[in-house]
C-alpha cells in the first residue's frame, strides 16, 4: 500500500522513526470529522458546534489501527516474528488484522474470561490470532502478557508500547485538518488504558512547540463509573503529574488498597473495563498540557448517548458513547459552554457489540434475561423494539399502515 494512502503515515514527519521501506500500512486512518446535530441537541451544545470523529471506520473497526500501524512498523524494523497484546477486544482485533494481512509476524492475544464483545472476538478468530483466554479480567491479562513478552522475547503491542501512541497522535492531526486548523475548545475522549488521551496531549504539546498551533484545546477524559481509577485519582485525589512525583506514591497506595479489597472493574462498556491504566503517568501529563478534566459516567448515561449517536446516523460501540455522555455532563455542569466547539471521539464501530445495542433497544426493566437489566440498568430512554407480527399480509399491513 502506498504510504500516502494512509491517514496516519501522511503525517509521518511528525513521528519520524521509521524508514519508508519498513512502514507497515493497510490504509488506516481514513476518517473525518463530522458535524452532529442530533448529538449536539442531546448534549445541549449549539447546532453546528459538536463534531464526532468516527474512528470506527478503520480497517479493524476501531481507533487502535492508528497505533497498530506504527507498532507493526516498529516490530518490522526490529524483525519481530511474534507479537502479543492483552485486550478488551479492539486491540486484539487490530493486531490480528495487521498480522494476517501483512504476514510479517504471528500474533498471540490474551483476553479475560467472558469479558469481550462477540464482534471483537470473532475478528481475532477469523484473522487467525492465537487466542489465550485468561481466567480473570483485562487487568490480569495485561500483567500476564507483559511477563510472557519479557520472558519469551515477544514484541508487545499494548499501548505501553510508545510507538502505538505515536500513531494515535494522527487522530488529532486529522481533527485539526478537518477544522482547517482552527483549534476547537474541547476534545472529549473515553478513558480506559489512557493511550488515546496520552497521545492527544503529546500531539498538541509538539504542535505548539513546532509553532503549528498557537493554542491547545482542553481535554476531557471520560471514565465509566465502574472503571474510574483516573477519575478517583485526578478529580477526587488531586493527583497531578508534576507534583514532584507524589503521584507515584498516591497511585501505589491506591492500587494496594484495590488489591486488598479485590476491587474489579465493571461496566457494560467492556472496552474500557479497566482498573489499572498503564498510561496513567502520561495521561496526567496530557491533562496538565491540555488543562484537562476527568469525569465519570454510568452505564445508563453511556448507552443513552450511544443510542443518540446511532440516531444521528453514525453509531458506535458503548465505550465510545462515554465521550458524548461526558460532553453532556460537562455542559450541564457549565464547564462546557453551549457556544464551545466540541469534538467527541467515537473510538469503535457500531457493530462491535451488538449484544449491548439490541439489549438496549429491547430494554424492559422486568425482563430478567435482558443483558442490561442483568447489569443493574433501570432505564433506557431511546428504545426501538422490533414489532412481532404473524406471517399474514393483512396483519402486516395493519401494522405498517399504523406507523
Ligand atoms: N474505546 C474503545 C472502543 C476501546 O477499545 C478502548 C480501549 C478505549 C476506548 C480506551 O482507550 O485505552 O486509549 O484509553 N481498548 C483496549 C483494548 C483496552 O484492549 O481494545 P484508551
Amino acid at each position: 500500500t502506498p504510504i500516502d494512502y494512509s491517514g496516519v503515515w501522511r503525517f509521518r514527519e511528525l513521528f519520524p522513526f521509521a524508514p519508508e521501506e519498513k512502514i507497515v500500512t493497510i490504509g488506516e486512518g481514513q476518517t473525518k470529522l463530522q458535524q452532529a446535530n442530533v448529538a449536539a441537541k442531546f448534549a445541549g451544545i449549539n447546532a453546528g458546534n459538536l463534531y464526532l470523529q468516527y474512528e470506527g471506520l478503520n480497517p479493524s473497526g476501531s481507533f487502535k489501527d492508528n497505533g497498530m500501524t506504527a507498532a507493526s512498523t516498529h516490530a518490522n524494523m526490529v524483525g519481530a516474528k511474534v507479537t502479543a497484546c492483552a485486550s478488551t477486544g479492539n486491540t486484539s482485533a487490530s493486531l490480528a488484522i495487521y498480522a494476517s494481512v501483512t504476514g510479517l509476524f504471528r500474533c498471540v492475544v490474551f483476553i479475560g474470561s467472558g469479558k469481550i464483545a462477540y464482534g471483537k472476538l470473532s475478528q481475532a478468530l477469523d484473522y487467525g490470532a492465537a487466542t489465550i483466554q485468561i481466567e480473570g479480567d483485562f487487568d490480569d491479562a495485561l500483567l500476564r502478557v507483559r511477563e510472557v513478552c519479557e520472558q519469551e522475547n515477544i514484541y508487545l503491542c499494548n499501548s505501553v508500547n510508545p510507538f502505538r501512541l505515536e500513531g494515535q497522535k494522527s487522530i488529532m492531526y486529522r481533527v485539526l485538518e478537518s477544522l482547517q486548523w482552527e483549534i476547537p475548545d474541547w476534545i472529549v475522549v473515553p478513558g480506559g488504558n489512557l493511550g488515546n488521551s496520552s497521545a492527544f496531549g503529546k500531539a498538541f504539546m509538539e504542535l505548539k512547540q513546532l509553532g503549528l498551533i498557537d493554542r491547545i484545546p482542553r481535554l476531557a477524559v471520560i471514565n465509566a463509573q465502574g472503571a474510574n481509577t483516573l477519575y478517583q485519582l485526578y478529580e477526587e485525589g488531586g493527583l497531578r503529574w508534576n507534583d514532584g512525583r507524589p503521584d507515584v506514591v498516591k497511585s501505589d497506595t491506591f492500587y494496594t488498597d484495590m488489591d486488598e479489597q479485590n476491587r474489579r472493574a465493571s461496566t457494560l462498556a467492556s472496552a474500557i473495563e479497566i482498573n489499572r491504566p498503564v498510561n496513567l503517568m502520561k495521561c496526567l501529563r496530557a491533562l496538565d498540557v491540555c488543562d484537562g478534566v476527568v469525569r465519570e459516567v454510568n452505564d445508563e448515561q453511556i448507552l443513552d448517548a450511544k443510542a443518540t449517536v446511532g440516531a444521528g446516523g453514525l453509531g458506535c460501540e458503548p465505550a465510545s458513547g462515554a465521550s458524548l455522555a461526558g460532553a453532556k455532563l460537562l455542559r450541564e455542569e457549565g464547564v462546557i459552554a453551549p457556544s464551545d466547539r466540541v469534538v467527541c471521539i467515537l473510538t469503535g464501530h457500531q457493530l462491535k457489540d451488538p449484544t449491548a445495542t439490541v439489549g438496549y433497544h429491547t430494554f424492559n426493566a422486568k425482563d430478567k434475561e435482558n443483558a442490561l437489566v442483568k447489569r443493574g440498568i433501570t432505564q433506557a430512554q431511546f428504545t426501538n423494539r422490533p414489532t412481532p407480527v404473524p406471517n399474514d399480509l393483512e396483519e402486516i399491513l395493519k401494522v405498517v399502515r399504523g406507523l
